[in-house]
């Protein structure tokens, strides 16, 4: 297909998108989710917190509980390098998202679509998404995961003042 008719295409695929976003707000949000899929310690809140705050972002949340040596085996399978490491552990159209990612950044990778394991946020700082009031963050970087192992700042979050 020549290029011109691929981006007619993907125009009139926009100017719909927007009409039918604009039309029917519910509809659309909820058919704009990704299925995402969350491993999580059942005790731990901040995951069920994070995990809320996608779905009412839109995401089609799902979960297993995962805890010790079996999430951090399940983690290291997936490709999250040790110093990457959270809490939670999810999986969304192919990519590791790893810790309290904001959902934006999710979006954002899944239009990308970089070659990649995915993004991660180590730790659990304070501010970011199901991590406290983000009024009072912290800052912090996002991660992209390389295939290699190695990372890159996907995005980075300055402190609140
Ligand atoms: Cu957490
Ligand atoms: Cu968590």
């Amino acid at each position: 297909m020549p290029v011109t008719m691929i981006a007619r295409r993907s125009f009139l695929a926009g100017v719909a998108g927007v009409a039918a976003t604009a039309a029917l707000p519910h509809v659309a949000r909820a058919r704009g989710g990704p299925p995402i899929h969350v491993l999580k310690d059942p005790n731990c809140g901040c995951c069920s917190a994070w995990m809320e705050i996608l779905a009412r972002e839109g995401f089609a949340v799902t979960s297993e509980p995962s805890r010790g040596t079996a999430l951090f085996r399940a983690k290291a399978d997936a490709g999250v390098p040790a110093d990457m490491a959270s809490c939670h552990t999810a999986f969304v159209e192919g990519y590791v998202i790893e810790g309290h990612v904001p959902p934006g950044d999710i979006r954002r990778l899944l239009a990308e679509q970089p070659d990649a394991v995915g993004l991660a946020v180590p730790g659990m700082p304070y501010g970011s998404p199901g991590m406290g009031p983000e009024s009072r963050r912290e800052a912090y970087d996002v991660h992209l995961i390389r295939r290699d192992g190695t990372t890159e700042v996907f995005t980075r979050y300055e402190a609140a003042a």
